[in-house]
């Protein structure tokens, strides 16, 4: 009796495996990229609309420790100037996402999409890269094809180094 019982689970979480493992594999497969066209934040990629939203967020969940002028205090690194450009330039803001999605330090992964798409354009304006007609994106895939680049470059813009 215990026996058949242990057979019917054992079965029953078989059968669950194997699902996952179907459902795994289906997930797996990656979205079709459309025709990449790598841009840098040179180009216009956020609004002024956006960063001015984003200001407010900064202000109250992130200056705090990366400082008002996003100058950097102690351990938390500066968002914006020589050094911030020294560190980024050649990266993209998808890789900048990927470290904002740890932030804020103290609640990670607080913010919305939107949230950070905003906050990420007002660090983009405090670093003077102009602003253009469209929002910044929010998807992090779409972001790894915009660059950031300390110095306006001509249009040929090789691939993004990771
Ligand atoms: C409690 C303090 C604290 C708060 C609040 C905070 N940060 Fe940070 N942040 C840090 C520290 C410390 C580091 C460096 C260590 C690390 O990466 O965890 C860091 C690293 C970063 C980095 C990576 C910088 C680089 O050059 O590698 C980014 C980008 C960043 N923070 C953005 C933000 C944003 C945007 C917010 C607000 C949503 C925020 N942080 C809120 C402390 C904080």
């Amino acid at each position: 009796m215990a026996q058949a019982h242990y057979t019917k689970t054992t079965f029953a979480l078989a059968m669950i495996a194997g699902a996952a493992v179907i459902v795994a594999s289906y997930r797996a497969v990656p979205a079709q990229t459309a025709a990449v066209q790598v841009r840098s934040v040179w180009d216009g990629v956020y609004t002024g609309a956006q960063a001015g939203n984003g200001a407010k967020f900064y202000v109250s969940d992130c200056a705090s420790c990366h400082g008002k002028q996003l100058e950097g205090i102690d351990d938390a690194p500066a968002l914006a100037g020589k050094e911030f450009m020294e560190s980024w330039d050649g990266r993209t803001l998808g890789a900048l996402l990927a470290q904002m999605r740890k932030m804020p330090r103290d609640a990670p992964g607080r913010f919305s999409s939107a949230e950070y798409a905003d906050t990420m354009a007002y660090i983009l304006s405090v670093n003077k890269f102009p602003a253009g007609k469209s929002d910044l994106p929010q998807e992090i895939e779409v972001l790894r094809q915009i660059r950031l680049e300390a110095t306006k470059s001509t249009p040929a813009v090789p691939a993004p180094k990771k």
